[in-house]
């Protein structure tokens, strides 16, 4: 299963100076295209889903695809909330499967983005998902991903990236030195030279929006200067869109499975393409080696509740599940009651967390303190708890 800690992917890409590609996918071809790609060129990626494509699918269902495709392959996979609105999107996402947020509170005062930051950072840490936050902002200029994305262009600022990464503990830096969201409108220019400084007084991996439309050169300059995730979409829909229209072109009564053919082998050439340019092909099997897989931990709990029916032990675990899945890194709550009537524990709580420092603030969230306080441990004295990995 490589689905691994994004942490642990990035460094690696870090260190040895190239980038991975954060593909952001709206549907399933985009997901079997990127995989496509991945697995031919035996390279790590980021499957990534922005909140602000939300409109386009339904995130819980598209996470469980998304989330089978990186436990089936055979190269490193990490997943991704691109562009996390809200500490709610961030903990909503972790339930989903994400093991890397971003937050994206660029469009706000340095303050209130540091503020905002700081919390999704101490929610995801305590669920060992790290975090990117980006600084500066990075608007659109043409294309579906530019109508997310108004406003105009705001360069980070080296003084400022040090204070907001010191002050929020983000792991990861989205920076913004002249890349747009969506298509280029004439030759991009970039600030190589802001770039490299805030990479010399960071030395975290940096992060670049609007990676759509740059030059050879320039992919290889901002990997130069600490870029090591690039954030990838509007050409792989436009890919996907021209083969639907060139499809729609060769006439006939054409239905939807015919007018879509091609288009997964379409966005899988062009990601396979930036992969090449990006360095990240035939790393897969060293980034493994490094990266600690992305594995849940199951918290089990068996009991015997004391003075409650079975009706009683029904509401207290109804109630249970209802507040236990909000807890931050709480990725599901399964509850039962014992098949055999002699069994010597007749009910059990299975609580899945998305990773092993959940233990620690599970146990600390206020939410779960109270149940397991005034509810859960007043009855169930008879109980054998033990996690799994
Ligand atoms: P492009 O659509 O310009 O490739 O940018 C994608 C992006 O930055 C998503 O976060």
């Amino acid at each position: 299963m490589p689905l691994v800690n994004m942490k642990d992917m990035l460094a690696h890409a870090h260190k040895n100076r190239y980038a991975v590609g954060a593909f952001d996918l709206v549907n399933l071809d985009f997901l079997q295209g990127i995989m496509q790609a991945a697995e031919k060129a035996r390279a790590p990626v980021i499957l990534s889903l922005a909140e602000s494509h939300f409109e386009y699918f339904d995130f819980e269902l598209i996470m469980a695809a998304t989330e089978k495709a990186a436990m089936r392959a055979r190269v490193p996979v990490a997943i991704h909330l691109d562009h996390g609105a809200s500490l709610a999107s961030a903990v909503q996402s972790i339930r989903f499967g994400c093991n890397g947020v971003m937050v994206d509170a660029s469009h706000l005062s340095f303050d209130e983005n540091v503020s905002v930051s700081r919390e999704v950072v101490q929610m995801a840490h305590g669920c060992g998902v790290p975090v990117e936050g980006e600084l500066g902002y990075v608007p659109g200029v043409e294309g579906e991903d530019a109508e997310k994305h108004p406003g105009d262009i705001q360069y980070t600022t080296v003084e400022q990236a040090s204070d907001y990464v010191s002050e929020t503990g983000v792991d990861f830096l989205a920076v913004s030195i002249g890349t747009v969201h969506g298509r280029m409108k004439g030759e991009p220019v970039l600030d190589f030279d802001r770039l490299g400084e805030i990479n010399a007084a960071l030395g975290i991996p940096l992060v670049i929006h609007g990676g759509t439309g740059l030059s050879e050169a320039q992919y290889r300059q901002l990997i130069e200067n600490g870029v090591t995730k690039i954030n990838y979409y509007t050409a792989l829909s436009d890919k996907g869109g021209a083969k639907i229209m060139a499809n729609a072109a060769t006439g006939g009564k054409l239905g939807y499975a015919h007018l879509t053919q091609g288009t997964v082998d379409v966005i899988a050439e062009e990601v396979e393409r930036m992969i090449r340019l990006w360095g990240s092909a035939d790393k897969a099997g060293d980034v493994l080696d490094h990266c600690a897989l992305w594995k849940p931990v199951e918290h089990l709990i068996i009991y015997n509740a004391e003075g409650l029916d079975e009706a009683g032990a029904d509401e207290m675990m109804r109630e249970g599940t209802r507040i236990l899945s909000g807890i931050p890194g709480v990725r599901a709550v399964f509850t039962g009651s014992a098949i055999q009537p002699d069994a010597a524990y007749r009910y059990t709580w299975l609580v899945r967390f998305c990773h092993p420092m959940v233990i620690e603030s599970y146990k600390h969230h206020p939410d779960h303190v109270a149940f397991a306080d005034n509810y859960f441990r007043p009855v169930a004295g008879d109980r054998i708890s033990i996690d799994y990995s």
